[in-house]
């Protein structure tokens, strides 16, 4: 976060005008099942018991070493858990379940195009892919314990077998988004010093078959050019047969991974136990300024909160079917599609492509065909659902107990056609508020304790205790209607150790607005700072606005983008909204809105009038945006997220920058057109 971003967002006291929601209770029969249904947990995981609570979550994975001191602070706010202890994640994956589950699916992967048949590979599967592949790196490829691994690939079952053989042999890997360009992925490659890049050859998207490989010439390039060189690339086979990309192979570089497995039929490497603090995988995200950050997490600390929370807020069990649509290039996918579920031995479903293909009764035909009772998305794929098929999940005979949604916040009126039609009233919701950075959930309803209150993520899950405070560090209380940053009083294991090779850059970003002593020991001295503002609830639920510098500042007084986002949704025409700041002579700042209709209805006047008047009555005049925009689409990251930034950027009349990348590039200039028209 820049320091100007700060200034922006310096007013703390902010007014906000989102009504409260009535709540929505568990179903008695979901509470029946649950994992956690005892109140209690919040008093064992309460601030007196910290850090100690965290041995329940611990105690949840199989030591090689079992550790002696829980937290240890002397290298604050660099946190170590678990200290002295050694584990190997891959052995908590996969050999621990062999006994039991060994014949039971592991991974259930669909490919995109519907005639493909759906991959199966159970725990012994895993066992031996994983192994063989472990064997093929160690031996082939030299890697060892403590190297960094770049893996560049999409949805396919070969991703986590990847992951899983690195933390084998405590390879480091970091995943990169397989829709991030080749530029990016060198970008990557360079920060984390990988010498090896793993990527595919191609992989389905909105049924088309895409060369996923010609990226590795510029993701290599890229590297080279920030100073590291590539000196292996595997290349995994979409189909063991074909060739899926028209790219040549570079010689005693490039290698098929196909190719290269048969030589290690039947081979198995012991898995090596890892101290507990050993960095398991490195997550590049983004921050408001310079390069990617990549977010270094942990073995012990990370696997312990990943599994503590894929148990009892996820309410997995292993006979459950679990399908998490996210992409494993992103941190959900690595905590609740990959080590999460199978650390606690369910079945996870991966999905090669994008939900509406080829339309949009596809996410419910899969979760029917494989029987899927835990649902996992972000609000943006439910929108688009919505938008695309209102009908559709009563076509379906699926029955979902347990739903989730991530990654931002949720306008209640998407929130309840989630729960009212994808849920069919039966399934328990929870929003969960997190971040790349703490590897797990910060905040969500318990789902068989609590209830769920549309737009509201909920209170701290147990063992984190959040607070907001102003920008004088003075805590905002519950019930005062002022928005602030919402902060985290103490560490958890699951929270990233530092940023790869740049502890000055943690520390700054993370810790320094609101510590007191920056040679303080006592973890009370460093509560960690999200970013994010939030209005906390007189009833401890916490609602995320934003991130600080989405929020808009309209004449002084801070709306958040979401709340004018969420208005629109009202408006019944309307099926996805974007609220962008544009700079006005006199207010400083005014909202721009975008908005898309759902689908036969036409834009028109009288529409536009709809937002604006729902605007003035849910929010107030202050409110009122400078235009209102119709466009056909919006924007979309290939990851299905709306580019307010590409809108902001239109809408202020300034650089759009790169939107190769997106998902739909035509959009940008059809909107351009409308909104300058030029
Ligand atoms: O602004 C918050 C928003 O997403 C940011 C984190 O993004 P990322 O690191 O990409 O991780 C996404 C998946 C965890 C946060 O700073 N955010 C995340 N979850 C929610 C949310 N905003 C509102 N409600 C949520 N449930």
């Amino acid at each position: 976060m820049g320091d100007q971003d700060f200034v922006k967002s310096s007013e703390a006291q902010i007014a906000v005008h989102w009504q409260e929601e009535d709540k929505f209770y568990p179903s008695a029969s979901f509470i029946a099942q649950a994992n956690m249904t005892d109140a209690e947990i919040y008093k064992r995981f309460g601030l007196e018991n910290f850090p100690e609570c965290y041995k329940e979550y611990a105690d949840l994975l199989t030591w090689d070493k079992y550790w002696h001191t829980t937290l240890d602070t002397s290298d604050a706010p660099s946190w170590k858990w678990f200290v002295g202890g050694k584990i190997n994640a891959s052995f908590n994956c996969i050999d621990r379940h062999l006994p039991l589950h060994k014949n039971k699916a592991a991974i259930i992967w669909v490919p995109e195009p519907e005639d493909e048949p759906h991959v199966v590979i159970t725990f012994q599967e895993l066992y031996v892919r994983v192994n063989e592949y472990a064997s093929l790196l160690q031996d082939f490829v030299g890697l060892k314990t403590g190297d960094r691994v770049t893996i560049h690939m999409p949805m396919v079952p070969e991703l986590p077998i990847t992951m899983l053989a690195c933390a084998r042999l405590g390879v480091i890997h970091s995943v990169v988004f397989g829709g991030f360009s080749g530029k990016a992925c060198g970008e990557r490659i360079a920060d984390s010093g990988s010498r090896v890049l793993i990527t595919m050859d191609g992989y389905y998207r909105n049924g088309k078959l895409l060369d996923h490989q010609e990226k590795t010439k510029l993701a290599v390039d890229a590297a080279e050019e920030n100073g590291q060189k590539v000196d292996k690339v595997l290349v995994w086979k979409r189909y063991r047969d074909q060739n899926s990309s028209e790219v040549a192979m570079v010689k005693d570089r490039d290698f098929y991974v196909n190719d290269l497995l048969p030589e290690y039929t039947g081979k198995r490497v012991a898995p090596v136990p890892m101290p507990a603090e050993a960095p398991l995988f490195l997550m590049y995200t983004s921050g408001t300024t310079g390069n990617p950050k990549g977010c270094q997490h942990s073995t012990g600390g990370y696997l312990a909160y990943a599994a503590g929370t894929s148990k009892f807020v996820q309410d997995i069990h292993p006979e459950d079917v679990y399908w998490c649509m996210a992409d494993i290039g992103w941190i959900t996918g690595h905590s609740y599609i990959v080590y999460g579920p199978l650390v606690l031995a369910a079945t996870s479903v991966m999905y090669e492509g994008v939900p509406g293909f080829p339309d949009p009764g596809r996410a419910w035909r899969i979760a029917e065909q494989l029987d899927v009772n835990i649902f996992h998305t972000a609000p943006t794929t439910v929108r688009m659902l919505r938008k695309a098929g209102p009908d559709e999940p009563q076509k379906y005979n699926y029955h979902f107990k347990h739903m989730t949604t991530v990654g931002e916040p949720i306008e209640p009126e998407v929130w309840k056609w989630y729960y009212n039609v994808v849920g069919k009233g039966e399934a328990v919701i929870v929003d969960t508020y997190w971040q790349t950075e703490t590897g797990g959930f910060l905040c969500s309803t318990m789902p068989a304790l609590q209830a769920m209150k549309p737009g509201s993520a909920g209170p701290g899950v147990p063992g984190i205790h959040p607070v907001i405070y102003d920008e004088d560090e003075n805590e905002v209380e519950a019930g005062s209607g002022i928005a602030g940053n919402i902060c985290i009083r103490n560490p958890w294991p699951g929270a990233f150790q530092t940023i790869w090779g740049d502890r000055e850059r943690y520390v700054k970003t993370y810790y320094e607005k609101y510590n007191k002593d920056p040679k303080s020991k006592d973890w009370r001295d460093w509560p960690y700072f999200t970013g994010d503002a939030a209005v906390l609830a007189e009833d401890g639920y916490f609602r995320i606005l934003g991130r600080v510098d989405d929020v808009i500042n309209v004449a002084g007084h801070r709306l958040g983008t979401k709340e004018l986002e969420s208005a629109c949704l009202v408006v019944p025409e309307i099926a996805e909204a974007a609220v962008v700041p544009v700079a006005d002579e006199i207010k400083g700042k005014v909202p721009d809105i975008y908005v898309a209709l759902k689908p036969g209805i036409k834009p028109s006047k009288k529409i536009e009038e709809a937002i604006i008047s729902e605007i003035e009555t849910s929010i107030g005049k202050i409110a009122r945006p400078k235009h209102v925009y119709i466009v056909p689409d919006m924007p979309k990251t290939r990851s299905g997220k709306i580019m307010r930034r590409v809108l902001a950027s239109i809408s202020n009349r300034g650089d759009i920058g790169d939107v190769t990348t997106l998902a739909n590039p035509e959009i940008v200039d059809n909107i351009l057109k409308m909104v300058q028209g030029n």
